[in-house]
């Protein structure tokens, strides 16, 4: 399969016929190579309802016909939007046509901005497991450093990690860097760094604090295959 890094938090999976999209932030984000015209997902992965993780979301889905899978109250009101989305809570999992997914604990916030001035709660926000093709991706969303990672990394061995690094609104290079000690994962990709300025990190620097031959820098538009 194909593992393509978009900018920020944004992920794209090609594997078993189908395009995957995790995180669609595409307007507004300075740092991707996609366009919404451009970009055809199948199945839209949603880890938290914040503006640089819902995204374009809604047009994506309505244009593509894409199912939007989140969490139960996230996925609800993007249902009132319009859109045909699967809801799940943390530790539940559910085998869908193109793979497993799993939603796991992140500590974050996840309100939405309304015009109006409101916040709009949204649900617990998430981690993401995803098993396809028999690898396992982790993408952890937007999280501060908790020790039930080592739960995550024992109960699923992950093949691929994607671990926001930014800081401030998630754990930073140094805290990312013990997440995947004891995630235990085989490979980690940052994410979550340089799109705005509180949280300008440089990856290599990260890469230089995992274990050698773990840590992998992708640039915006470069893909892996797994
Ligand atoms: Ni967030
Ligand atoms: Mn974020």
């Amino acid at each position: 399969m194909k593992v393509s890094y978009h900018g920020h938090s944004v992920v794209k999976i090609e594997a078993n016929g189908k395009t995957i999209l995790m995180d669609p932030f595409i307007n507004g984000n300075g740092l991707t190579d996609l366009k919404v015209e451009d970009v055809k997902p199948d199945v839209i992965l949603v880890t938290h309802g914040h503006g640089d993780h819902l995204g374009d979301t809604i047009e994506l889905a309505k244009k593509n016909n894409s199912l939007v899978i989140a969490n139960f109250e996230l996925a609800t009101y993007l249902e009132w939007q319009g859109v045909n989305t699967h809801g799940m809570s943390i530790g539940g999992a559910y085998e869908f046509d193109f793979g497993k997914v799993k939603l796991t604990p992140a500590f974050h916030g996840t309100g939405l901005e309304t015009e109006n001035n409101e916040i709009i709660y949204l649900g617990m926000p998430a981690g993401i497991l995803l098993t396809i093709e028999g690898k396992t991706i982790y993408h952890a969303g937007d999280t501060g450093l908790f020790s039930d990672m080592k739960l995550i990394g024992d109960r699923h061995p992950i093949d691929l990690a994607f671990l926001p690094i930014g800081d401030n609104f998630t754990m930073g290079p140094e805290d990312a860097a013990y997440a995947a000690k004891i995630l235990g994962a085989k490979k980690v990709v940052p994410i979550h760094f340089n799109t705005f300025p509180p949280i300008k990190q440089d990856p290599h620097l990260f890469v230089q604090m995992l274990d050698e031959g773990i840590g992998q820098v992708l640039e915006v538009g470069e893909a892996i295959e797994l």
